[in-house]
């Protein structure tokens, strides 16, 4: 691991004291890519609980990796606040909003009500059937062939397809979907990610324009149809909220059937655990997106504020590392093993507070159909001998490619 000689000094300001300065290569570096999970698992060994990260790739922030400090941040808007804390770069002469997500309260619930009941557990609900059904036309495709590449046959159709859905666009478009995110989202390059930003523009604003004339009832048209205080939104905000679905709604779920499917593949006797406990899905489901939490969640710090003795100042960036916060012992007791039998406590794989995902109900259907309709059918798999596992870089982390054999 890197020390604080190896840093850009003139990036760090004046008032970070100099032993909390770590450079850990967080979500680019070596040692994370090899295996991000257990790399992030050990910060609690290595780690004080806040540190500064310098990463000339993403940016310097403060990192929590502590449950409490994330839950405080993301509870805690007044200190810590979500305007430009994505990543991705937007024209400033064009500058449009990522909706939800980038919209502080008390203005972010006008978004959020526009949405809220289309992701409601009831209406999530409706879409099991189709779930159930999907899942099983892609195993139909590859069950008999002894053997597939789990993320292009099943992790990533399976979650792009209900997305277009719901979304109300067309599954031809589920190939171009898939390029534009891995571009966006893992390409470390700015022309590659401004290219596919590009894109997405460009392809949105033409189905805003037609389902402005043409409603249907997927989320675009809710959307645009919908009159939050009596008025429509402007076409700018229109935008910002479906490209934003678009970013949080597709390699998320991805990534983490993914990593989930990877660890099934490497540990029968767990896989048999959940085949024999079938009354145990949801808490199932629950540990296993504890273990494999696949994102962050970034803010800007709106005063100075004081967190276990660390001064931070107004205009620092602030960086939860959620799935190291859900390895956090005090709160999870050997913290990297997976037990089905944990005592229920809130995790952090989808946030918390006014901005935690808007998805997770549809989120967590997605693994638990996937896994009872996988499981059925294929209980006995195995990760192929000569594979060789490795991860994308960037801010959703999963592996690259999966090959299954059975
Ligand atoms: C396993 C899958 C998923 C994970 C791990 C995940 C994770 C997260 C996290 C951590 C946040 C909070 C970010 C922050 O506070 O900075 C978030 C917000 C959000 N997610 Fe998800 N997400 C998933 C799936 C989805 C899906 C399927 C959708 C939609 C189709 C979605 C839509 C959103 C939206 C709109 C927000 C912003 C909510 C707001 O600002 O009020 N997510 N998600």
């Amino acid at each position: 691991m890197a020390t604080t000689q190896a840093t850009p000094v003139m990036d760090i300001p004046a008032h970070v004291p100099p032993e909390l300065v770590r450079e850990i290569g967080l979500t680019t570096g070596p040692e994370f890519l090899a295996a991000p999970h257990a790399f992030m698992a050990k910060l609690h060994e290595t780690h004080p609980p806040i540190f500064y990260s310098v990463n000339p790739l993403i940016g310097n922030s403060w990192c929590t990796i502590k449950h409490e400090d994330a839950f405080f941040a993301l509870r805690h808007p007044e200190y810590f606040t979500t305007a430009g804390a994505t990543p991705f770069p937007r024209d400033p002469n064009n500058y449009f909003h990522f909706i939800p997500l980038e919209i502080d309260p008390p203005h972010h619930r006008k978004y959020r009500a526009i949405l809220d009941s289309t992701f409601s557990p009831q209406s999530v609900l409706r879409l099991e059937s189709y779930m159930r059904r999907l899942s099983n036309e892609l195993i139909d495709g590859f069950i008999d062939a002894g053997e597939v590449e789990f993320t292009t046959a099943f992790g990533r159709p399976l979650p792009v397809s209900i997305f277009l859905d719901l979304m109300g666009l067309p599954q031809e478009m589920r190939d171009t979907f898939v390029g534009w995110a891995v571009d966006l989202l893992h390409s470390q390059d700015r022309m590659t990610a401004g290219l596919a930003m590009r894109g997405i523009e460009a392809y949105l604003a033409q189905v805003i324009v037609e389902k402005t004339a043409r409603p249907d009832d997927g989320v675009i048209s809710t959307i645009i149809q919908a009159r939050p205080g009596g008025e429509p939104l402007s076409e700018r905000e229109i935008f910002g909220f479906t490209f934003f679905l678009f970013i949080a709604g597709l390699d998320t779920v991805f990534a983490t059937l993914n990593n989930i499917w990877l660890w099934l593949a490497q540990n029968p006797d767990r896989r048999r655990e959940i085949i024999a406990h079938p009354d145990q899905i949801n808490a199932q489901v629950e540990e296993l997106l504890r273990v494999f939490s696949v994102t962050f969640s970034g803010r800007t710090l709106t005063q100075d504020l004081e967190m276990r003795g660390v001064q931070m100042k107004k205009g620092d960036k602030f960086n939860s590392i959620l799935p190291a916060c859900n390895y956090d012992p005090d709160v999870f007791p050997d913290p990297t093993r997976v037990d089905f039998n944990r005592p229920r406590k809130p995790i952090l794989a989808f946030a918390g507070g006014v901005h935690s995902c808007i998805g997770a109900h549809l989120a967590r259907l997605e693994v638990k159909v996937a896994l009872q309709e996988w499981l059925r059918r294929l209980p006995d798999f195995a990760v192929r001998s000569d594979a060789l596992i490795s991860y994308w870089p960037g801010g959703v982390v999963g592996p690259k490619s999966l090959p299954l054999v059975w």
